[in-house]
């Protein structure tokens, strides 16, 4: 199974530290959603797409990528973020997918370092995150893909 991760990471490199792991396991090639491989995505079986949360939503780049792909038939997909509540924020990004014919078949998050706004001024919340129970957690997720 030919996989791809597609992510961004701008904050503290939290989602980065996730992408890893996951790309990791499958074995997968990870991209940045600027970089050329976008454009083949018709190569890869699985396509994970993820970042932080920033203002409730995706990155901008991910999102914007997902609107620019053309239609796909029968291509499975996976979401993952990391944000400073334990809020799921993957909901909009998968409708996205959907619509545009992927087959979501999976979705992770876990908490992230926040420095964000009034989070600054008291040195951050979730210090240490993704911390290595998260990166376990993720380790699995993305292991259940191979089964
Ligand atoms: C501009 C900005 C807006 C954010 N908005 C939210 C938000 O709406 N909800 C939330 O839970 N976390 C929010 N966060 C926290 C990030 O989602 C969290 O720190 C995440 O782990 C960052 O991932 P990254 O290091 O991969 O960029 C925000 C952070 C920034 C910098």
């Amino acid at each position: 199974m030919k996989v791809l991760v597609v992510y961004n990471s701008v904050h503290h490199g939290n989602t980065e530290k996730i992408a890893k792991v996951i790309a990791d396991e499958l074995k997968a090639k990870m991209v940045k959603p600027t970089e050329g491989e976008v454009n083949r995505l018709s190569e890869y079986d699985l396509i994970g797409f993820g970042s932080g949360i920033y203002m409730s939503k995706h990155h901008e780049s991910i999102l914007q990528l997902v609107e620019k792909l053309p239609a796909v038939k029968d291509k499975k997909a996976f979401v993952f973020c990391t944000s400073g509540s334990s809020k799921n924020y993957n909901k909009p990004l998968k409708e996205k997918l959907t619509a545009k014919g992927f087959q979501v078949v999976g979705e992770f998050s876990c908490k992230g370092f926040d420095t964000y706004g009034p989070f600054k001024l008291i040195g951050g919340i979730n210090k240490g995150r993704p911390n290595e129970e998260d990166c376990r957690k993720a380790q699995e997720f993305a292991h259940s893909f191979l089964k």
